[in-house]
């Protein structure tokens, strides 16, 4: 198969956690015989500063001509504590999204038995945590009227939601719900906003297409203690966009580093793939930056195309490294590994499996594996 990539490296860790993925989808390509061919754009911070937008048009238009696009992490600090800024980097990731209709933001969290000690969580609660966000991404309170009213010292931010934009994103959180543990909960606060309302009216009419998935409504509120007291709950999560962002957060908590998770945006014709971690500018250059969730995406990218065999690889090799204790200073305080060291290990590790080997890190992790 042949991709063009988009590469957006972004700002802080971003391009070093982007150039171990690179080094996987290369080991991939002459693992599996593929072609994948790579183009850098600006976005963020980076591009704000070089190029006075945070998402110049030609970075546009490059995301608008390929198969996929890269994302590594988007945010700096000298922007954060100016709130007088007429611009700012996230702005360039909120327009990418809205341009390439971007609307559902998948985000697994997994706890990895050979991981489940880094969670500060108590690992008989959390180590059956394996859930995933269904994220709409594309309106909501991110999108909806703003205003600012300088002299008044107020200001405004408005969460609107329609029928289709709540339908699209719940009709793929069903699907998923169907293929995987059939439960979905639509986490919204219905006993307080309009647009969750609408929400549970609309989830409810589709749940009846989909009657082998058990749907329940929660409060966010409530959703937020139910996922650190009790996250093996949770089968599909489906919500809006800014609870999506706070929850997505809370259960990189749960799998012990956010540096471990990854995420998926997908719309109708474009498809993103980035971890959920931000710049973290305090790691930028210094070689400690976790690069897994940056690796995981790749692993979602290939499994979006088709490519299953070698999404699992991906996988494979990173549960290799945990197994190996080949991991970034997030994972283990001792470790003396870098991101550029776990991202050699991985992207050399990744092998052609056989056709039965089952993807169950607890084999690898018991040095079971075929592969160990
Ligand atoms: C995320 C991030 C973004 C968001 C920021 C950078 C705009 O936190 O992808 O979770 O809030 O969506
Ligand atoms: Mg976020």
């Amino acid at each position: 198969m042949h991709l063009n990539i988009t590469v957006l490296e972004g700002d802080g860790i971003g391009p070093e956690v982007i150039a171990q993925s690179i080094k996987c989808l290369r080991s991939v390509e002459e693992t599996f015989g593929h072609s994948f061919s790579f183009k850098k754009a600006l976005i963020g911070a980076t591009a704000l500063k070089q190029m006075g937008s945070p998402l110049p048009d030609e970075t546009l238009a490059l995301c608008k001509s390929s198969h996929a696009i890269l994302f590594g992490a988007l945010g700096s600090p000298e922007f954060d504590s100016d709130p007088e800024a007429e611009m700012w980097p996230e702005q360039g990731l909120l327009k990418l999204r809205k341009e390439l209709g971007l609307f559902a933001n998948i985000r697994p969290v997994k706890v990895f038995p050979a991981l489940v000690r880094q969670s500060p969580l108590d690992r008989n609660l959390v180590k059956n945590t394996d859930l995933v966000i269904y994220r709409e991404l594309s309106a909501g309170i991110y999108y909806g009227a703003k205003t600012k009213d300088a002299e008044n010292n107020a200001a405004t931010d408005t969460c609107s939601y329609n029928e289709k934009e709540i339908g699209r994103i719940a009709h793929l959180a069903f699907k998923a719900a169907k293929k995987r543990r059939k439960k979905l909960t639509l986490v919204d606060k219905a006993n307080v906003l309009e647009t969750s309302r609408l929400w549970r009216r609309v989830v409810l009419q589709i749940a009846r297409s989909y009657p082998e998935v058990q749907l329940e409504c929660m409060f966010v509120d409530n959703a937020a203690v139910q996922m650190i007291l009790n996250p093996g709950q949770f089968d599909v999560i489906l919500t809006d966009n800014m609870f999506g962002d706070i929850l997505s957060d809370q259960g990189s908590v749960i799998a012990g580093s956010i540096g471990l998770l990854p995420s998926a945006s997908i719309g109708t014709d474009y498809a993103m793939f980035e971890p959920i971690h931000g710049s973290y500018p305090e790691a930028k250059d210094k070689n400690i930056a976790n690069p897994v969730a940056s690796i995981l995406s790749v692993a979602m990218l290939l499994e979006h195309f088709g490519l299953k065999q070698e999404s699992v690889a991906v996988v494979a090799a990173v549960l290799k490294s945990f197994s190996k204790k080949i991991v970034t200073p997030d994972i283990m305080g001792s470790s003396k590994y870098g991101t550029n060291y776990v991202g050699d290990f991985i992207a050399d590790n990744i092998i052609e499996l056989n056709d039965d080997f089952n993807i169950n890190d607890k084999n690898i992790d018991l040095g079971k594996s075929t592969i160990i």
